[in-house]
C-alpha cells in the first residue's frame, strides 16, 4: 500500500494482532444529511464572484511580479545586467541570485514527516548554476503587472551552457533503483514469477511508454504576499497544502510557527500540482525586501516552466497463465524520471500489486535522472499510467485465450492482498464490474476486433480496472464549538479545491452531532485553524472525518460531565451516550436525552469549545483498503483519418460510502474526464537538445474540452467500508485509474491495432 510504509515510520512498527479491529463507525448505521445529495456550499459564491482567490485579495500598496527563466537546461549566468530594468518606469526591485536572501531549500515531501513538502532540492535563486530549462533566474516587482512584465524583458543575462542530459533514453542506462517514499519495498519478488513466465501456457509480455504530462489547472498558482513589518507573514496562496506550507515558511524565513499565516480558502484546482514550489520562496523573499505587499500569478507558461508534472514511463508488463487463465505470473517493471533534487518516484508498480492473485510476482522500478523540472504529482501518480500498462496486458492476455476480458479478471480476483496477504477490509469489485457492465451494455461486444461499423467508422467496447489506496493521514486535528443557541462551529485547515469538501464536512459534522445542516459552520482554508495535512493521496475526507470524530468524542465528554446529576443522562459515562437531535441522548433509549441548549443552560455556559486530533490510522496497517473500479468505453474510430471520438464512458465505483451523491459523481466524472486526456491528448512535448518545453500552453498543450468528452455515467456499490471513518474510502484519484486502458482496449476492439504508446493520436493509427 502506498503510504503504509510510511504511517508504520511514523507510528513505529505494530503486530497487527495488537492492532483494534477497528469498531465500526456507528454513524454509517444512523446518518441522514451524509449521503444525502447537495449542492457546493461555496457555489453560490463563485457563481456570483464573491469567491476571493489567492490572486484577487484586495490589498493597499500592492506591488506585482514577474519571473524571468532561463532558457538553457544547464550550466552558469556568466553576465547579468539588471540596471535597464532597474531603471525602467515603476520598477521596485530587481530579485537575482546576487541579491536573494540567502534562504535553505524547503525538506522533500516525506509521508513520514507531513511538514516536508518540497518539490526540489535545488537551491532557490542562491548561485549561478542553471540546473533545468525553466529555473527561475529572477523576479522583477514593480507597480503594475505590465511593467513588471516590460522591466523582466529588458533583463540581459549570459549564459555558458553545458551538455545537458534531457533524453530518457540517454539516461536509462544508469537509472537507479531507490527505495521511495511512495513504495515500501521497491522491489517485490514472489515465487520465481520470470521462470513461471517461460513455462506458462499462455502469456503475454509487452512494453508501454507514457509520456510526460504538465498541471493545468484552470486557476495559475498564485499568492498574495503580506508582510506586517519583519516578523508576521500573510499568504494567499493557491495551495492544496495550508497547514504544511505554513509550518515550512516558518522555517525558511526565520519565523515562530505562529507568525505566518496561508490562507487559501478556495483553490481552482490542484492534482498535486499546487504544492510549495521555488515562485512562493522568492515572492515572499521580494516582499520582505521591499516591505510592501506582493502579489505573483504564474502566466501559463510559467507554470509548465517551473510546476514539475507527470513524469513519462516506460514499462514491462508480463503475464503468464495457465490453462483456465488463472495468473501464474505477474511481472511489472520499468522506468521512470526522478532527478537526483526530486521527490516524486511516480509509483506505476502499486496498483499492480494490489488488482490480481497470481502465483508468482516481480516488481522493480527504476529512476531516470534528467536535467529537467522535478516532476511531481499529478492525480493518482503512478497507478493513473500503470494501470494502462497492466490492464492493456490484461486484455491482450484475454483476447490471446479467447476469453472474455471481464471474466478473465474475475477469475483472478483476490481474496486477500496479493503481495501482503493483509484482508481487505471491505472489497466488491466483482459487484462493481457485474453492475456496471449490465448499464453499460457490455453483452453486445463483438469478440473479433474489428467487426462492428458504420460506414467509415469502426466501433468497439473496452473495459478496464483500477485500484486506489485508502489513507488516512495522522495528525489532523478538529475543534468544535458548541453554542447555547444550537449552533455549531467546526474549524479544520483543510483545503477545498473544488472536489466539495467543505460541503461534505458539513453534512458529516450535522450528522455527528445530531443537529440540521443548517446549523453547522465548516471553516477550512486557513493555516490559524487546527491543522490538516495536505489534500492529497485521496486522504483529505477520511484524515479530516477522523479528526471531527476525535472532536465530537472529546465534547461528548465534556458534555456529560457538564450535564451533572439534574440531567436525565445524569450517571451515564461518554461511552453510553451519543450525539443525537441536538443533544445528548442514551444510547438505545430515546427517552434519555437532553439537548445542548438546556446543559448549557444549566451550566451557565454561553458554548463549549473542544480541539482534538484524530486517532492513528491503525486501520491502514491491519487492512488492505482500496477504492477499485471498473471502467467502461465505447468509440468509433474513422477509417479515413484515424480520429478517435469517444461516444461513451462509464465508471462503476467501490469506494465505501459515497457522503455526496452530487459532489461524489462529479469528482468521479472530472477523473474519468482528465483520464481521457491521458488517453488521447495531453503530452508534453521537449526540445530534447534545450530541455525547453515546446507547447507550455493550452492552445498545445490538449486538455479534452466539452466536444472531446461524450456522456459520462458513474454508478457504486456504496458498500460501507467498516474500517473507515463514516464507512468511506478515496474518489478523488480512482475516476482516472484506469480510463486510459479502458480507451486503449476498445481501440484495440474497433480496429484490431493495439497502441501501446499514449497518448493515442491518430497518427498512431494510421
Ligand atoms: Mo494528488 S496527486 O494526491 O493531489
Amino acid at each position: 500500500n502506498a503510504v503504509v510504509g510510511s504511517v508504520r515510520t511514523v507510528l513505529g512498527w505494530v503486530p497487527s494482532q495488537w492492532l483494534p479491529g477497528g469498531t465500526p463507525d456507528p454513524l454509517i448505521a444512523r446518518r441522514a444529511a451524509v449521503g444525502r445529495q447537495a449542492s457546493r456550499l461555496d457555489g453560490p459564491l463563485k457563481v456570483a464572484g464573491k469567491a476571493r482567490f489567492a490572486a484577487e485579495v484586495a490589498v493597499e500598496r500592492l506591488t506585482y511580479a514577474t519571473l524571468v527563466h532561463s532558457p538553457v537546461a544547464r550550466g552558469r549566468i556568466t553576465h547579468l545586467d539588471t540596471s535597464a530594468a532597474e531603471s525602467a518606469p515603476g520598477v521596485n526591485l530587481v530579485l537575482t541570485y546576487r541579491n536573494m536572501p540567502r534562504i535553505e531549500s524547503p525538506a522533500l515531501i516525506s509521508l513520514s514527516d507531513f511538514s516536508a513538502v518540497g518539490n526540489s532540492a535545488l537551491p532557490i535563486l542562491q548561485d549561478a548554476e542553471i540546473r533545468y530549462n525553466g529555473q527561475v533566474v529572477a523576479l522583477v516587482v514593480a507597480e503594475t503587472q505590465e511593467q513588471a512584465d516590460h522591466a523582466a524583458s529588458l533583463l540581459v543575462i549570459g549564459y555558458a551552457p553545458t551538455k545537458p542530459t534531457t533524453r530518457f533514453q540517454d539516461a536509462q542506462a544508469e537509472a537507479r533503483t531507490p527505495e521511495s517514499l511512495l513504495v515500501e519495498r521497491n522491489h517485490v519478488s514472489v515465487g520465481r514469477a520470470e521462470r513461471e513466465l517461460a513455462r506458462a501456457a499462455h502469456r503475454v509480455d509487452n512494453h508501454y511508454r507514457t509520456p510526460w504530462q504538465n498541471h493545468s489547472a484552470i486557476e495559475l498558482h498564485a499568492l498574495t504576499v503580506i508582510w506586517d513589518g519583519e516578523d508576521s507573514l500573510t499568504v494567499h496562496d493557491a495551495t492544496q497544502m495550508i497547514a504544511p506550507s505554513a509550518v515550512v515558511l516558518a522555517k525558511l524565513f526565520g519565523l515562530k510557527k505562529d507568525q505566518v499565516r496561508v490562507l487559501s480558502p478556495f483553490v481552482g484546482g490542484g492534482f498535486g500540482g499546487k504544492g510549495l514550489w521555488d515562485h512562493q520562496i522568492v515572492a515572499i523573499a521580494a516582499a520582505r525586501l521591499l516591505g510592501r505587499p506582493l502579489r505573483l500569478m504564474l502566466t501559463r507558461e510559467g507554470v509548465y516552466r517551473i510546476i514539475g508534472g507527470r513524469s513519462p514511463t516506460e514499462q514491462r508488463v508480463a503475464i503468464g497463465a495457465d490453462g483456465d487463465g488463472r495468473f501464474t505470473a505477474l511481472i511489472h517493471s520499468g522506468h521512470s524520471v526522478m532527478p537526483t533534487y526530486g521527490a516524486c518516484p511516480e509509483p506505476f508498480t502499486l496498483g499492480s500489486r494490489a488488482l490480481y492473485r497470481a502465483g508468482s510476482f516481480e516488481m522493480l522500478q527504476h529512476h531516470v535522472d534528467l536535467d529537467v523540472v522535478p516532476n511531481t504529482f499529478m492525480r493518482a501518480p503512478g497507478e493513473a499510467i500503470g494501470s494502462f500498462a497492466l490492464e492493456s496486458a490484461v486484455d491482450e492476455l484475454a483476447h490471446e485465450m479467447g476469453i472474455d476480458p471481464i471474466d478473465l479478471r474475475l477469475r483472478n480476483e483476490p481474496e486477500r492482498h496479493p503481495i501482503s496477504g493483509a484482508p481487505f477490509s471491505q472489497h466488491a469489485r466483482r459487484q462493481a464490474f457485474t453492475d456496471g457492465a449490465k448499464r453499460f451494455g457490455w453483452e453486445r461486444r463483438q469478440r473479433e476486433p474489428g467487426a462492428r461499423r458504420e460506414g467509415e467508422w469502426r466501433l468497439g467496447l473496452g473495459c478496464a480496472t483500477g485500484s486506489f489506496p485508502y489513507a488516512r493521514m495522522p495528525g489532523a486535528s478538529a475543534r468544535i464549538t458548541l453554542r447555547r443557541d444550537g449552533a455549531a462551529v467546526v474549524a479544520c485547515s483543510a483545503q477545498e479545491m473544488g472536489m466539495g469538501t467543505a460541503t461534505v464536512q458539513t453534512q458529516h459534522a450535522a450528522d455527528r452531532l445530531g443537529l440540521p445542516v443548517s446549523a453547522v459552520v465548516f471553516k477550512l482554508g486557513d493555516s490559524a485553524l487546527p491543522a490538516a495535512p495536505m489534500a492529497g493521496g485521496s486522504s483529505q475526507t477520511a484524515s479530516v472525518a477522523g479528526a471531527i470524530i476525535a472532536a465530537a468524542a472529546k465534547l461528548t465528554g465534556e458534555l456529560v460531565r457538564l450535564a451533572g446529576n439534574d440531567s436525565p443522562i445524569a450517571g451515564l459515562r461518554a461511552g453510553e451516550v451519543h450525539l443525537v437531535d441536538g443533544g445528548v441522548g442514551a444510547i438505545g433509549d430515546a427517552a434519555r436525552h437532553e439537548e445542548y441548549r438546556s446543559i448549557l443552560a444549566r451550566a451557565g455556559r454561553e458554548e463549549i469549545t473542544v480541539t482534538a486530533t484524530g486517532s492513528p490510522p491503525l486501520e491502514m496497517l491491519k487492512y488492505a483498503m482500496h477504492s477499485t473500479s471498473a471502467i467502461f468505453c465505447e468509440l468509433r474510430v474513422s477509417d479515413a483519418t484515424g480520429e478517435i471520438r469517444v461516444d461513451r464512458l462509464l465508471g462503476s465505483f467501490d469506494c465505501g460510502t459515497i457522503l455526496n451523491p452530487q459532489t461524489a459523481a462529479s469528482q468521479f466524472k472530472g477523473g474519468m474526464i482528465m483520464g481521457l486526456g491521458l488517453a488521447l491528448t495531453e503530452e508534453t512535448l521537449f526540445d530534447e537538445r534545450s530541455g525547453r518545453i515546446m507547447n507550455p500552453s493550452l492552445a498545445d498543450y490538449h486538455i479534452p474540452v466539452h466536444l472531446d468528452v461524450p456522456e459520462i455515467e458513474v454508478m457504486w456499490t456504496g458498500i460501507p467500508d467498516p474500517r473507515s471513518p463514516l464507512g468511506a474510502r478515496g474518489i478523488g484519484e480512482i475516476g482516472i485509474t484506469g480510463v486510459a486502458a479502458a480507451v486503449a482496449n476498445a481501440v484495440f476492439n474497433a480496429t484490431g491495432r493495439r497502441v501501446r504508446e499514449l497518448p493515442i493520436t491518430l497518427d498512431k493509427l494510421l
